[in-house]
């Protein structure tokens, strides 16, 4: 669908990160947005800069993912202001941190309220808009998660309930994609990689979880802005794609752990296994032998020094 000025869009999660990104590029392009978060005064920020430096309408809708009737409140909302929703970007989320066998039941529902239901809900409320006006784009942000799992690694808010939420949402969008094809609406899922967003600081803590403060995550893959993020899934809107990659280390990194399961997952185990180490203990037991070994061979060294001198 090419993305033209007078196009109405519904942001989810746009008071930071990707979402407000996403906002902004198609703010860019003339779309009106509809911005949606839990934190308003955010949002009224993002709307009048997007306002004033576009002259595009704006509308500020505080909304809760993880409730049901203001999901269906924000796409009334949308409607009722604009007259039409052409776009759903289906952006809001967040991660959780802890092992498979510690994880909080609370925190794991409220997870995947805001991950996997909000994102349904929302599908379920613009789907039939669309439907009447001859189509629409709805865009589900996962992540390469959605793809991969991974153990927890420490403090980053990537892991199993995480991954979890990201592999159900890509499993409802490629199924959406399929259903909603006859009625033209297309359905994109994004698969960002490790992106510079304030997602390291936001996310839920197992309260089993070992209590560190929260690292940014740099990794192999660096990190991605969110600008370039939010232009490709324009860019995705435009030639209607499938499923939508970053960058090219992104999908290296699914194929690499698709083709070779094993690999990745020993690989995986020994980064757990690093990362989880209580370093300090580590460091000092280095220390430690790197020491003895010094004093090793330098005793080593004068003692063959003087054997000879001694026979001689
Ligand atoms: N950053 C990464 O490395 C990365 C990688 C792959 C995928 N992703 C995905 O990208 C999406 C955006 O994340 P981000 O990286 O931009 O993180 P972020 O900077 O922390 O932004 C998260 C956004 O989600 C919103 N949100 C969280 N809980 C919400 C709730 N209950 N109701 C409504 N909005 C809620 C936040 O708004 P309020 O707090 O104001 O409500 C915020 O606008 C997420 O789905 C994330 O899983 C991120």
């Amino acid at each position: 669908m090419k993305v033209r000025p007078e196009q109405v869009a519904i942001v989810t999660g746009a008071s930071a990160g990707i979402g407000a990104a996403t906002a902004a590029a198609l703010a860019r392009r003339g779309v009106h947005v509809a911005l949606a978060a839990r934190r308003a005064e955010r949002l009224e920020t993002l709307a009048a800069s997007l306002q004033e430096r576009w002259s595009v309408r704006t509308l500020v809708l505080p909304t809760d993912m993880a409730q049901r009737s203001q999901i269906e409140r924000m796409v009334q909302a949308t409607l009722a202001h604009f007259g039409r929703i052409d776009i759903l970007i289906n952006n809001a989320g967040l991660g959780l941190q802890g092992d498979v066998t510690q994880l909080d039941e609370t925190q794991l529902r409220y997870l995947f309220d805001v991950n996997v239901f909000g994102p349904l809900f929302a599908i379920q409320s613009v789907a039939p808009i669309m439907a009447e006006q001859g189509g629409g784009v709805i865009v589900n942000v996962s992540s390469i998660l959605g793809k991969i799992a991974v153990p927890s690694l420490g403090m980053v808010g990537a892991s199993a309930g995480y991954t979890a939420s990201k592999f159900a949402l890509g499993a409802f969008s490629t199924a959406a994609r399929m259903e909603l094809a006859a009625q033209k609406v297309h359905v994109i899922t994004v698969l960002p990689g490790i992106t510079a967003t304030e997602f390291d600081e936001s996310f839920l803590l197992s309260q089993t979880a070992r209590a560190r403060p929260a690292r940014r995550r740099v990794g192999l893959l660096g990190r991605t802005p969110a600008t370039r993020v939010g232009e490709r899934i324009v860019e995705a809107i435009e030639r209607e794609e499938r499923e939508v990659y970053i960058t090219g280390k992104d999908r290296l990194a699914v194929l690499g752990a698709t083709a070779l399961p094993g690999l990745w997952e020993w690989g995986l185990m020994r980064l757990r296994w690093w990362r989880m180490a209580d370093k300090a203990r580590w460091l000092r037991m280095g220390a430690l032998i790197l020491s003895t070994g010094t004093v090793g061979i330098a005793l080593a060294v004068g003692v063959a020094k003087r054997i000879p001198r001694r026979l001689a």
